[in-house]
């Protein structure tokens, strides 16, 4: 979101409220220049080795960014058989999609890896069960867990010694002995840390114990070192400097493919930091309270589009694009869910009138993959503003949409 120099906010030249206007509110909007950025950024960081971006798409599975990120070679990193056919449909195929299960049943795997694509072993119950289905026949890579605790908070944070995620690398010789049992072809080995994580070191750390481990592996071709990059909620946040990491972490890599003897691909599973900044929820205030305690601006939304406030405790900025020059006041700014719904407390906003449309920024990653219904609400619809124009990527939902999988109309 730009702001003019007539002190008008706009979307590649297109005001919010024009948005607004043509899709109703609330809104979500991405903003395709964003994403091209940040996946080139992304390339630029790491272009002294043979690196693949896997876009986590948990962080967004609209098929238009889906289709965007694919045209400018990003693959993709899927979750579950849902988000392993949104990625179809968007046009990903065979090993473009690497899919990293938690836990799933063995079903779910077995479609994924007969569909071609390539699957991220993290348990050993499980590499058994692919040993005895597959032998040597299917490839695979092996989730590991390095036990370093990194991430923006707890809830974030998945390769601690108390993470539910992959396999502990002290049963290294276990896994080893089912690899051996089966002959499994393991053609990698991945690990994600977890999210927000901002300084390199945390991310070197799991590459050294990845490079340590890779070495009892003699077939690799990959290592896959997940996502996690942290963004800028809060204006003039310290972020992950990619320039620095990318030339530390591609160093190693380098070191460490001349001790194994071989070139071998390296791997980024990055959500936040490919479509986070890219993504706005636009708005609307309903009821401006002037409360004793506190003033309360009242939105035509809540944690049912945006969870991640009440979630996380996470920050979000927000903008009042409506009316930027104001005076600025201090407001709670909470949703219309009947339980607490806070976006922000205490938040210093240009003064905000009823009508006002409030922009939260840095909703592209985790903001519409994580709605819901609650309450009998319908999700936003969005768009995606591209080459200066708008288009819609999703209707907005309606009651249709509430009741077709109800029984008994
Ligand atoms: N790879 C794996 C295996 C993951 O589990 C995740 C995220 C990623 C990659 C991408 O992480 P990112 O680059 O987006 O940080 N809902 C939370 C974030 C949960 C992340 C879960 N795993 C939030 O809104 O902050």
């Amino acid at each position: 979101m730009q702001l003019t120099s007539e002190n008008t906010y706009s979307i590649q030249g297109i005001a919010p409220a024009q948005l607004i206007a043509d899709y109703g509110s609330p809104l979500y909007v991405y903003d395709g220049d964003t994403i091209r950025r940040k996946v080139a950024e992304l390339k630029e960081a790491f272009s002294g080795v043979d690196m693949k971006i896997k876009f986590a798409c948990k962080a967004n599975t609209n098929l238009s960014i889906l289709r965007l990120l694919r045209e400018i070679g990003v693959e993709l990193d899927v979750v579950s058989p849902g988000e392993f056919e949104m990625g179809k449909i968007a046009g990903f195929e065979g090993q473009q999609i690497t899919f990293t299960p938690s836990g799933v049943p063995f079903a779910e795997v077995k479609d994924a890896v007969e569909a071609g694509a390539l699957v991220n072993v993290d348990s050993l119950p499980l590499l058994e069960w692919f040993g005895q289905t597959y032998g040597n026949t299917k490839p695979c890579l092996i989730r590991i867990k390095p036990n370093v605790a990194a991430g923006g908070n707890v809830k974030i944070m998945t390769a601690h010694a108390d993470s539910k995620f992959g396999i502990s690398v002290l049963l290294l010789e276990d896994i080893l002995a089912i690899v051996e049992k089966y002959n499994i072809r393991v053609i990698g080995l991945h690990q994600h840390t977890g999210s927000d994580i901002k300084d390199a070191e945390p991310f070197l750390q799991v590459a050294d114990i990845l490079f340590e481990t890779a070495k009892r592996f003699p077939d690799l071709e990959i290592i896959d070192l997940g996502g996690g990059f942290k963004v800028s909620y809060l204006p003039g946040d310290a972020i992950t400097d990619m320039k620095l990491l990318g030339s530390k972490i591609s160093e190693r890599f380098a070191k460490f493919c001349s001790e194994y003897g071989r070139s071998l691909q390296l791997w980024f599973e990055p959500g936040k930091f490919l479509v986070s900044e890219s993504g706005y929820l636009l708005v609307t205030a309903t009821v401006v309270k002037e409360d004793p305690a506190r003033n309360f601006v009242h939105v035509d939304s809540g944690l049912n589009h945006l969870i991640r406030p009440m979630m996380y405790g996470s920050y979000h900025h927000i903008l009042n694009v409506s009316s930027p020059a104001g005076n600025e006041k201090l407001y709670n700014v909470v949703g219309y869910i009947c339980e607490t719904d806070t976006f922000a407390t205490d938040r210093l906003l240009p003064e905000v009138s009823a009508g006002n449309i409030l922009a939260f920024l840095n909703a592209g990653a985790y903001g519409f993959t994580m709605s819901s219904n609650y309450n009998a609400r319908f999700r936003p619809a969005e768009v995606l503003v591209d080459k200066h124009k708008a288009r819609l990527i999703r209707r907005r939902e309606d009651l249709t949409d509430l009741l077709k999988t109800q029984e008994g109309l």
